[in-house]
């Protein structure tokens, strides 16, 4: 498994495939498995970068608070170790958000954007408070307050119906996160700022991507993000939820493969 050490933080990720680099960035409160059925696919077109965020699976936990800031500087530092100059930065939800930190410090190392099952704008007051009440319940009850919370709320109506083994493998495989992770991340998509005036200044080909049944983000806001960036295509996927890229891989490697062929 390797790692790298960043400004004294261990980051495990996988390097797999050849073509345009692609750095993937799980969402809340998943890992880089999260991204296995594009690694693989896409192995003759991407070369991919699937990490575990600080916090987060095998990589190490200091004492936070983090921030958004702090997870994209973390992948900067990922990537002049590994001497990637220019990456995709594909981000499902709490992805997107460190995608928008990353593109705001660093356009420059941005070669374009996927932009899946995720936000543009800030949490409102009751969302941050909602996440302020569950960083309480992890520190009593631990990893299964957050698995609780989000687990019902990741899948589409579709895959709860048709796959329900599916929410029971992704319980198991979210309760591998230390809890102290979950609560820096928690804390840190509460201070978030909002991206809305980003979105016109985002000059980099960008895919904007949405399960139709995603209840944490949904299409609408994805639609908005599609319209306020300049070079943006919207593909809104059939019978997947918040998870789009496990739910429907198919439809969602498709689209991820055309964008990638298409980059300048
Ligand atoms: C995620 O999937 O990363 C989270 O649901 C995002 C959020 O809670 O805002």
């Amino acid at each position: 498994m390797p790692f790298a050490t960043v400004q004294g933080v261990r980051l495990v990720y996988d390097l797999r495939g050849q073509g345009v680099p692609v750095l993937w960035i799980h969402g809340f409160p998943l890992g880089r498995w999260l991204w296995d059925p594009q690694v693989e696919a896409l192995r003759d077109v991407a070369r991919s970068i699937a990490v575990d965020l600080r916090g987060f699976g095998g990589s190490s936990t200091p004492e936070g608070p983090y921030t958004m800031e702090t997870y994209a500087e973390d992948l900067r530092g990922l990537l002049d170790l590994l001497g990637i100059d220019r990456v995709v930065l594909a981000g499902l939800s709490m992805g997107g958000y460190v995608s928008f930190a990353f593109y705001a410090a660093y356009p420059e190392r941005v070669r374009g954007l996927i932009l899946a099952d995720t936000r543009h704008q800030a949490d409102t007051p009751e969302a941050r408070a909602n996440r302020y009440a569950l960083i309480e319940r992890i520190r009593q009850e631990g990893t299964a307050a957050a698995v609780e919370a989000f687990l019902p709320r990741l899948l589409g109506a579709t895959t709860r119906r048709e796959h329900p083994e599916r929410v029971e493998m992704l319980r198991r495989k979210m309760m591998t996160n230390p809890a102290a992770g979950l609560i820096g991340a928690l804390q840190a998509m509460a201070e978030r700022p909002d991206r809305t005036e980003l979105l016109p200044r985002i000059q980099v080909p960008t895919l904007v991507i949405v399960g139709e049944e995603d209840e944490v983000t949904p299409p609408e806001v994805a639609r908005q993000m599609a319209e306020a960036i300049p070079h943006a295509r919207l593909v809104v996927l059939p019978s997947a939820g918040h998870l789009a890229n496990v739910e429907a891989p198919e439809a969602f490697n498709e689209a991820v493969r055309t964008f990638l062929g298409q980059l300048p």
